[in-house]
């Protein structure tokens, strides 16, 4: 009787317990990078996180950070080594159970960059949809202005920008390590250490690891601010970057017509970066996987535009 009981009631056991397992699935876990001026814990990420909560009901959402005190975190996206602070993060996600089989991430203004970067050099666990909002993918040509009769601030921003190439600022100065300045680009080649080498664009130190990883994410979502005037241009966001003067010198050869005054937006899909596939932006494009969007108004003016991506690329439902 007893036997008979156990062996009937031990398949029925392992059913529940597997469909116990199955059932209540959690949303794919979360990974937040917030921006400049901000911090892991600060109230806007506070009520980002809950936010997404209400979304996701059940999601685990991980703030990434550089030190778990606010005032010292807010500081550490203005100065510090980006390539440490990428590999200490990257230790970080690495010790978090809940992340092991892998999350969705948000990249907000250079925390875009910063999570790609962390896809291509680490990626373990891996991240299945990067969504960044008005990142500066391609870096940035220009520092935030200053008002026009602000000579204090215009001086300070002229030093800034003769000093962004010095060794001393490129593994300091959080924005120095993406400033990538299309009056000098052999200069930003060869003293950049960040984003020179997570854009693969120089031959020697080319890495094929970081286009492996990255065309390993399963969507990449770029959302670009239309009126954004902090993100100089605004269009790096969807890797688009200032011509070069190289370039410009180069046309104006040709088409005598055309001044520096004119200088235009490459866009994405005709970078060198792209069109020779250095990371792999152009096999997860021509794969379908880039999804490019705008939200309307000025940088992070993140209104509600953000709700419908995070329904859709977040918690494990596209
Ligand atoms: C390429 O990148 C990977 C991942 O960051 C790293 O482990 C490896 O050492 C790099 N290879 C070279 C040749 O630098």
């Amino acid at each position: 009787m007893i036997l008979n009981f156990s062996i009937c009631i031990l398949p029925l056991l392992s059913w529940i317990t597997s469909s116990l397992a199955v059932i209540p699935q959690h949303p794919r876990p979360v990974v937040l990078w917030h921006g400049l001026g901000d911090s892991h814990s600060s109230p806007g990420m506070l009520e980002f996180a809950s936010r997404i909560k209400e979304l996701h009901p059940g999601i685990f959402v991980h703030s990434v950070f550089i030190d778990q005190d606010l005032s010292k975190d807010r500081q550490a996206g203005f100065y510090g080594n980006v390539n440490d602070q990428i590999e200490f993060v990257a230790d970080q996600l690495a010790s978090i159970p809940e992340l092991r089989d892998g999350f969705d991430a948000i990249g907000l203004s250079q925390g875009g960059q910063f999570l790609r970067a962390y896809v291509e050099m680490y990626n373990s666990p891996p991240v299945q949809n990067l969504i960044t909002f008005g990142s500066q993918h391609m870096g940035i040509s220009d520092l935030p202005g200053c008002s026009r009769y602000d000579f204090l601030c215009q001086a300070a921003l002229r030093a800034a920008k003769q000093a962004v190439y010095s060794d001393w600022a490129q593994k300091n100065l959080v924005q120095a390590q993406y400033y990538r300045d299309p009056a000098r680009i052999q200069t930003y080649l060869t003293s950049n250490l960040f984003l020179s080498a997570v854009n693969n664009e120089v031959p020697a130190f080319r890495n094929s690891t970081y286009s492996h990883n990255f065309a390993s994410l399963q969507k990449l979502v770029l959302v670009l601010f239309t009126e954004d005037k902090t993100v100089v241009p605004k269009e790096s966001s969807w890797f688009g970057s200032e011509e070069s003067h190289d370039d410009v010198r180069a046309l104006d050869n040709q088409y005598s017509f055309v001044g520096a005054s004119e200088r235009g937006i490459v866009p994405m899909r005709l970078q060198p970066l792209y069109t020779e596939d250095w990371i792999g932006l152009r096999q997860l494009d021509q794969r379908g996987d880039v999804v490019l969007e705008t939200c309307q108004g000025e940088h992070m003016q993140m209104g509600d535009c953000w709700e419908d991506l995070v329904t859709k690329f977040v918690g494990g439902k596209a």
